[in-house]
């Protein structure tokens, strides 16, 4: 099989609660312009007792089955990425396969890799229908993640919660991705790492930055080397390339800095002179990389989900113009691998929505106060979900040590 291969259907999904990162500020004696300008935050979505990384993921995908258009007989590889697994054994991706009715003639599992195993998941799926070995089924591949790091730290404020569901096949209305031209870069580092006992990650935060500069700069040159032996020598300006940059969005400030790094590495590959003026950097910033991470600065890291957020903005808010252009997308896991690859925005995507407006609308602000319950665990998940909450299922508790979900009636 040789035709296009990408995502035909997207949506999106957020926790009821955020934090507004001032509130936060305050509550820490920061600075609230370090947020909101040296990180690029201005609230951070946080998870309700009743809501875990399986509710996330099955309530981004439910939307897609629920309107009928797409069902659930059709997905025969369901693949969940995620940092924040439930079970060290039982995946995710099957308590989603159950709570989907999704059919049991289905390959499913569920993937770590830090915040790449989205990506890492994509293409697998987008692979597995360009083999042939789909035989006309359909892929569904979600990412979702409850970002958190130790209350006081300096992670505290990047953290974050979402999840973006993908169905992937040969009908990519809204993006087909160019599996072939991908450049990977991998390096074994301790950057951000959670070990078995913690729920909260453990950062080397300064040079989890530096880790992932460096790795932007691996997985582009890996891009461009293919990109070069493939096809002509010079190749244009990248900003002439591509419509949109997305980036893995730990806190937007990072994305600002990864597009600095990767238009550097562009004029030094194509043997320029002089590095990229500080102008024509952000002058590139504004157009085609500050407009999506919107998003982002709203919900915070959603560690695997964060790269997709930025493509739900991007379809939803410019959906319409970008349709037919080429756009870049960077995918950064801590460890650490990176991959930088391309795809072209579908003919349909300005037909669709994701739902990220009405979800970010929806949400409830919650003070630091009740952030700290939820976090010292206080707060049991309830026999109902709290009022508003708009997922399909609810996390209801453990019994016997197995965990229990139930449909929102
Ligand atoms: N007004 C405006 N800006 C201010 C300010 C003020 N009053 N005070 C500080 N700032 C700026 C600083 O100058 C700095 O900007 P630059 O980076 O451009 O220099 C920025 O705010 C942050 O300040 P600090 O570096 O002093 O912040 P910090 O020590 O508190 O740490 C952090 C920041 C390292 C990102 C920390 O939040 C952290 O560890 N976060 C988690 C790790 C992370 O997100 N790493 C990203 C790469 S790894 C990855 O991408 C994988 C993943 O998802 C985890």
């Amino acid at each position: 099989m040789t035709g296009a291969v990408g995502i035909e259907r997207l949506s999106a999904y957020l926790p009821l609660y955020s934090l507004a990162l001032d509130d936060l500020a305050e509550a820490r004696g920061v600075e609230p312009q370090k947020y909101r300008i040296g990180l690029g935050l201005e609230s951070m979505a946080i998870t309700p007792a009743c809501e875990d990384t399986v509710t996330l993921a099955a309530n981004a995908a439910a939307p897609l089955f629920a309107s009928g258009e797409v069902d659930p007989h059709e997905i025969g590889l369901l693949l969940v990425a995620t940092e924040s697994a439930v079970d060290h054994a039982k995946p995710v991706s099957i308590f989603v396969h159950e709570l989907l009715r999704a059919q049991p003639a289905c390959r499913t599992y569920e993937l770590k890799h830090a915040c790449y195993s989205g990506t890492a998941a994509l293409m697998t799926a987008v692979q597995w229908v360009a083999s042939g070995a789909a035989r006309g089924r359909k892929a569904l591949v979600i990412a979702a993640d409850i970002a958190r790091y130790d209350v006081g730290s300096a992670g505290e404020p990047t953290q974050g919660a979402g999840a973006v569901a993908m169905l992937v096949s040969d009908r990519p209305r809204l993006l087909s991705v160019d599996f072939r031209g991908s450049g990977a870069f991998a390096e074994g580092v301790f950057d951000f790492w959670r070990p078995l006992d913690r729920s909260a990650a453990l950062v080397d935060g300064k040079y989890s930055v530096d880790c992932y500069l460096r790795a932007l700069d691996g997985a582009y040159r890996d891009f461009e080397a293919h990109r070069r032996s493939a096809h002509e020598a010079s190749p244009l300006p990248l900003v002439d390339r591509f419509g949109a940059f997305l980036y893995h969005v730990p806190f937007p400030k990072m994305a600002s800095k990864a597009h600095r790094r990767l238009l550097e590495a562009d004029f030094a590959l194509r043997g320029e002179d002089e590095a990229p003026s500080d102008d024509f950097v952000e002058g590139s910033l504004a157009s085609a990389v500050s407009p999506y991470l919107q998003a982002c600065r709203a919900v915070g890291n959603s560690y695997t989900a964060s790269l997709y957020f930025c493509l739900a903005h991007l379809l939803d808010r410019d959906g319409g113009r970008l349709s037919h252009e080429p756009i870049s997308l960077f995918s950064y896991g801590s460890g650490c691998c990176a991959e930088f690859f391309s795809g072209v925005v579908g003919p349909d995507a300005a037909r669709d929505d994701s739902g990220l407006s009405a979800l970010l609308a929806a949400r409830r602000q919650i003070s630091v106060a009740e952030y700290e319950a939820l976090r010292s665990g206080q707060a049991a998940p309830p026999d109902a979900p709290p009022d508003g909450f708009r997922g399909h299922f609810f996390f209801a508790g453990t019994e016997r040590d197995r965990r229990r979900y139930l449909p929102t009636s």
